[in-house]
């Protein structure tokens, strides 16, 4: 695994957002794996940035987002599809067609996963997968569990999952308690992976992930056995690892 330990949040913002352009430019037709939550809207505003300088263009890029919450429609403003297009696709080149998310309105949650894994693997899955790190491990919406879900799945979110994101809605009562996730195999079949992480509150999960047991518990931490990651956290988020950052 290959650490970049930057300054802060910003440094940590532009050096993903560098590695994701790298993707683009040496192969503009790529899938990209992309992240909601708070760590990568700083990467997506730096990609937004130099697409609007003309340096970046995602014409020909295919994306498959990790997750959305079940019960959520596109419209609804923290739903992931409509973070999506708030925090990239409308400020970009990227063909919405060529844009993939769950989608958490579908009567048959189980049929929406299945059919939400064929597109990924008819895509070839991702050339580029973009994660976030919860608290507790998780990836995507893979929470600690007893063993590593495969595919897209329906799953029932932690009450400290749900405590995380309800800074987001009017309560945590308000927070859906479920949503559809791509499934660990789904993530390790990703050509490359690049985790970022920010502040202190990451540092019991990122040193978890790294250096800990490879176990469900921390579903980050089956990432030690993928041969392309890329971690890129600032200092805060770092604090629990000794050493190992360049
Ligand atoms: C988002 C996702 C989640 C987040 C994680 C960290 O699509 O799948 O795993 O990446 O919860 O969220 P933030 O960045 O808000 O701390």
């Amino acid at each position: 695994m290959r650490i970049y330990r930057e300054k802060d949040y910003d440094a940590m913002s532009r050096r993903a957002a560098a590695i994701i352009a790298a993707q683009v430019v040496s192969k503009p037709d790529c899938v990209l794996g992309l992240a909601t939550g708070s760590t990568p809207i700083g990467a997506y505003k730096q990609l937004i940035a130099w697409h609007k300088q003309g340096d970046l263009s995602f014409a020909e890029v295919h994306s498959v987002n990790l997750d959305e919450y079940a019960g959520l429609a596109p419209t609804h403003d923290q739903s992931y599809r409509y973070f999506m297009q708030d925090n990239l696709f409308n400020h970009v080149d990227i063909v919405p067609e060529n844009t993939n998310v769950p989608s958490g309105l579908a009567e048959d949650a189980a049929a929406e996963c299945a059919r939400y894994e064929r597109v990924v693997a008819e895509l070839g899955y991702a050339d580029l997968q973009l994660l976030g790190l919860g608290r507790n491990g998780h990836i995507g919406f893979n929470e600690p569990c007893t063993d590593f879900p495969k595919a897209t799945h329906l799953v029932d979110l932690t009450q400290s999952t749900i405590e995380a994101n309800a800074r987001f809605f009017a309560s945590a009562d308000d927070v859906p308690k479920q949503a559809l996730t791509m499934g660990i195999g789904t993530i390790m079949r990703a050509r490359k992976i690049l985790i970022v992480a920010s502040g202190a509150d990451k540092a019991d999960a990122v040193w978890k992930a790294v250096a800990g047991p490879i176990t469900p518990e921390v579903p980050a931490s089956i990432l030690q056995l993928h041969p392309d990651v890329t971690l890129v956290a600032d200092e805060a988020a770092l604090s629990k690892l000794a050493e190992g950052a360049k």
